[in-house]
């Protein structure tokens, strides 16, 4: 199987609102912000703290996670 990409299966995930208010700490549309915070964004989403109004289904935080455990393709 082919491992998830940022720019097809990754930054589509992250809402424009999701983007807006992270932005103080992070661009949740950039591929070098989200890798860099990678492990701390997977640890939200998986504890279901993120986003604010509500958590992901386990198959979004799933393909998350196989991206950061994949070398995090762009
Ligand atoms: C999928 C979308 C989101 C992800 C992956 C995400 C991820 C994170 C992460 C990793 C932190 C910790 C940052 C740090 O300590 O440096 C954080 C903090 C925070 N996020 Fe988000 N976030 C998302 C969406 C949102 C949304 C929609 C809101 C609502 C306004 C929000 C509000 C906050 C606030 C207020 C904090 C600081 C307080 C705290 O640590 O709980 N985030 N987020």
């Amino acid at each position: 199987m082919t491992p998830p990409s940022f720019e097809t299966d990754i930054k589509p995930m992250f809402r424009e609102r999701d983007r807006q208010s992270m932005q103080r700490a992070f661009d949740l549309w950039s591929y070098d912000d989200v890798s860099q915070h990678a492990d701390a964004i997977l640890n939200r989403l998986q504890a279901g703290t993120m986003p604010c109004d509500g958590s992901w289904p386990p198959a979004q935080v799933d393909l998350f996670q196989r991206w950061a455990e994949s070398g995090k393709p762009r």
